[in-house]
């Protein structure tokens, strides 16, 4: 793929004018990062947005026992670190690869530059952000409302359908996510996700063989959600 189709996919960069985009591709600069990878940490500086081409990035929020949570998980086509940018502000979260990824950096005058000539931009951000904030207010309701087990039922749907693939009432997940990811995704302990993976192996429910989660039957996990 050139650097003007790839630009061309991201969501954020849609309805710009040719000449917008190939701009883009000369002002952007491209960093690849193991899973594993610091991309920033809450609290530093932030001079650059970023885009995903290809990966997974997950944003965190660090404590000072060393726990933490996992606030969202994003994907190729995604951006973050925009909230430094706009506000002036330190981040706001961690940003760690959870697979090897390819990402494009845009520094904060290209960003803003940018946006202020774009209104199709604009747009694409305000629905962004207003996207995140329904899925943290879900993400308070649930912590507020919801047990453990259905918690993390109503998390395994979601990575489903934003990452797996579906097949009837069946789902795969084919990510380098451990149990502890998933246990800072639902504010659980490693333990309680651990029992409770347990009780839906047992039940038949999901199965798992190295980064592969299936979900068997994706009516009866859906029956633990309430
Ligand atoms: P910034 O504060 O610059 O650095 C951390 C980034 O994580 C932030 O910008 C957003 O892009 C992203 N982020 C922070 N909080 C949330 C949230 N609740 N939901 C989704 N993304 C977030």
């Amino acid at each position: 793929m050139d650097a003007l189709e790839l630009v061309s996919h991201i969501p954020l960069f849609k309805g710009l004018s040719v000449q917008d985009k190939q701009r883009l591709t000369e002002i952007m600069r491209i960093q690849k990062v193991r899973a594993g990878e610091v991309l920033f940490r809450k609290g530093s500086e932030g001079t650059t947005l970023y885009i995903i081409q290809e990966g997974v990035v997950k944003i965190v929020l660090p404590s000072r026992l060393g726990d933490e949570m996992i606030l969202t998980i994003f994907s190729a086509g995604d951006f973050f670190g925009e909230m430094a940018l706009l506000d002036g502000k330190p981040r706001s979260a961690d940003a760690i690869a959870v697979e090897p990824s390819r990402l494009l950096l845009l520094n904060r005058s290209d960003f803003l530059h940018f946006l202020t000539r774009n209104e199709s931009a604009i747009i694409a951000i305000f629905s962004a952000l207003s996207a995140r904030l329904r899925k943290t207010d879900d993400l308070l309701e649930d912590a507020s409302f919801l047990n453990i087990p259905a918690r993390f039922a109503k998390k395994l749907i979601e990575l489903g359908e934003t990452f797996g693939k579906r097949s009837g009432d069946t789902m795969e997940i084919s990510m380098r996510l451990t149990q502890k990811d998933l246990a800072d995704m639902v504010g659980a302990t490693r333990e309680s996700i651990n029992k409770e993976l347990r009780v839906l192996r047992e039940k038949g429910i999901v199965s798992l063989s190295g980064n592969l989660l299936k979900i068997n039957d994706i009516s009866l996990l859906k029956r633990r959600i309430r």
